[in-house]
């Protein structure tokens, strides 16, 4: 096993939310901007352990322990940092690039990505090279669509030969084994032989994020049925963790905020070639939670577009059963505006841009719906509002809608429009909502401030440690803090250590922060992870940390001050009148310094004894 690039690390850790990973093992409660559990690291019965969705850090202050998300996993699994990252990878679908001492790629799956890549390259091939008639066939198609030999080439188009083993052939010359052709969902087991899984097709490669291909979508030449044929699942090629041309598109969602979904390949390249270049399908399936996850790393709004056809109308319609509570403001940082559209006149993206032109593409945009509001108006169309009877299924039809977001402010705003268009009472509509699988538990008790106990610190420590606090919090106050540092007057070693590095961290707050911690020190960044959950900087924090700074200070001259009467008591001031004149007075010197600082003592802070 090799050593893990901290670009992967990067992408493992934004593909994961932490709130999801705990609440697969611990019933999490909302309050506030917090989510709130028994802590699973210690056992207890009111909770202490709380997750800050914003920052994606987790702190226990019952037994102190806190982190991000790889931190939980060492903790709850007992792994060390590098499993830790390999089990979240799995776990997020994201295929991570060990390297030995070398740097050459080791793993196995470099080596199915290469056979697709290789695959795309002699489909590519043969598409704009072929003699076979089928290659001729699927130029042509593509050109009456109006993809000529430059979309092909851009876009890396292919055509799967007729035969049953013309790329098997090809891939075995080019080195990749059976099994790596099986695997890659490239070829079949036919007997003791190998098949093509794909032939006589037109070849759409599938790139993950970053570029690589991993997989194929495949349409038959003319008809014929399966019209397309998609790879399945390989170990590197998920489904519902891919979308097709996100790594084209991803700058452009950064850029303008908006991720355009469709549904079919041909529909992305149309609407890319036109110049919207924000548009992304899904890979023969419905548009998941993941999905919606996956685009908000780029952008805040994605527009789900739907084919004006019946299928598109009545997929439309099936939309919101497959999302949850990605969508609501409660989902936090990670939160994203889900808006849907049908493409007007039976049409699909493809036949609008081509016939109508970009603009029109662009107006439909413009015009999506927010996903629940077009789904429950569609519900309350399909009844006779008139109608005792029609309300009442109206009700129910609309009201089940909800359920994957029961108890969110979105929820509520919807229970009100419902209840508007109905004529009915909030609490109608409210008792109509379907009870939510996995539902955090009402009873849980969230008497969040009911502490356990942690180990006792002095007042000297207590200080230092909201020293390092308050600069972790405010990176405005870390020059003044590295001036203390400067002078010794912080004198923990711990918090000097942590002081140290959130000082050097320029103006990392947050997670960053912690990242840029847990990569010197991941026991100071657990400390640190207690802190920054929750925490924002105020205008008090200015003055907190004047405050402190004294009493550090004052602290610092204490131990110098006992440390001067030590030595002090060693000398005779009889035999050795002099040294003992000299370092009286500095001890008194010292103390007058003091004294100076402490002008203002704080109410309620006990006075350290010499
Ligand atoms: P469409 O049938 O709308 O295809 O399927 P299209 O993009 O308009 O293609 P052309 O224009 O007829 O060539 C849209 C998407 O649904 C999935 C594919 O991902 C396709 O791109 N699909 C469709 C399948 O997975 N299997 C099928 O049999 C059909
Ligand atoms: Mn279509």
């Amino acid at each position: 096993m090799g050593r893990i690039a901290d670009e992967d690390v990067a992408r493992v850790r934004d593909a994961t939310d932490l709130v999801s990973l705990v609440s697969e093992t611990v019933v999490l409660k909302k309050k506030g901007r917090l989510f709130w559990g028994n802590c699973p690291f210690h056992g207890e019965k009111t909770p202490s352990f709380k997750i800050d969705p914003s920052t994606q850090l987790w702190h226990c202050f019952g037994c102190n322990r806190g982190g991000d998300a790889f931190g939980y996993v060492m903790e709850a699994e007992h792994l060390e940092f590098p499993d830790a990252v390999r089990r979240l990878a799995e776990r997020a679908h994201i295929e991570i690039v060990e390297t030995g001492g070398s740097g050459v790629p080791t793993g196995h799956k470099e080596r199915l990505i290469a056979a697709c890549t290789e695959a795309a390259a002699y489909f590519h091939r043969q598409l704009v090279a072929g003699t076979a008639s089928g290659a001729g066939q699927a130029r042509d198609y593509l050109a009456r669509r109006g993809f000529g030999s430059d979309v092909a080439k851009r876009w890396s188009l292919g055509y799967a030969p007729h035969g049953r083993d013309s790329l098997v052939r090809h891939m075995i010359d080019a080195g990749f084994t059976r099994d790596e052709l099986v695997e890659a969902n490239l070829a079949l087991a036919d007997g003791a032989s190998l098949k093509d899984r794909f032939f006589n097709r037109i070849m759409f490669p599938i790139n993950d994020l970053h570029g690589r291909t991993i997989a194929f979508g495949g349409r038959v030449v003319g008809s014929g049925e399966p019209k397309y044929l998609n790879s399945q699942e390989t170990p590197v090629f998920h489904k519902s963790a891919n979308l097709y041309a996100l790594d084209r598109s991803r700058n452009e969602i950064v850029s303008s905020g908006t991720a355009v979904v469709v549904e079919g390949y041909t529909d992305v390249i149309a609407l890319h070639e036109a110049g919207i270049r924000t548009a992304v399908a899904t890979l023969g399936t419905a548009l998941t939670e993941r999905h919606v996850k996956l685009l908000g790393r780029f952008g805040t709004r994605v527009v789900y577009l739907f084919d004006g056809d019946e299928a598109g109308q009545r997929a439309a319609l099936r939309a919101a059963e497959f999302l949850d509570w990605g969508i609501t403001p409660e989902a936090g940082s990670s939160r994203v505006d889900l808006d849907v559209a049908i493409i007007p006149g039976g049409k699909d993206p493809a036949d609008l841009v081509t016939t109508e032109g970009a603009e029109a593409m662009s107006k439909v945009i413009d015009g999506a719906q927010p996903l629940l509001r077009f789904t429950i108006d569609r519900r309350l169309e399909e009844h006779d509002l008139a109608s005792p009877e029609g309300r009442s299924a109206a009700l129910g039809a609309a009201a089940a809608v909800l359920a994957p977001v029961r108890g969110s402010l979105l929820a509520q705003d919807y229970v009100m429009y419902i209840a508007g268009r109905l004529g009915t009472e909030y609490a109608t509509v409210e008792r109509a909502i379907p009870a939510k699988r996995r539902q955090p538990s009402a009873e849980a008790s969230t008497q969040a401030e009911a502490a356990a106990p942690e180990r006792r610190l002095s007042a000297e420590e207590k200080t230092e440690r909201e020293l390092v606090r308050l600069a972790a919090i405010a990176p405005s106050l870390r020059g003044e803090a590295r001036l203390l540092l400067a002078e010794g007057a912080v004198g923990g070693e711990k918090a000097r250590a942590l002081l140290e590095i959130v000082t050097s961290a320029d103006d990392a707050v947050g997670d960053d922060l912690y990242t840029r911690v847990a990569e010197t020190d991941r026991e100071a960044a657990g400390v640190l992870a207690g802190w920054l959950v929750d925490a924002s900087e105020d205008e008090q924090v200015e003055y907190a940390f004047r405050e402190v700074a004294a009493r550090v200070k004052e602290f610092a001259l204490g131990r110098l001050i006992s440390k001067k009467k030590g030595e002090l008591q060693a000398l005779d001031p009889a035999g050795d009148a002099e040294s003992y004149d000299r370092l009286f007075g500095e001890i008194a010197e010292l103390q007058r310094e003091r004294a100076a600082i402490r002008v203002r003592p704080r109410a309620g802070t006990e006075v350290e004894a010499e």
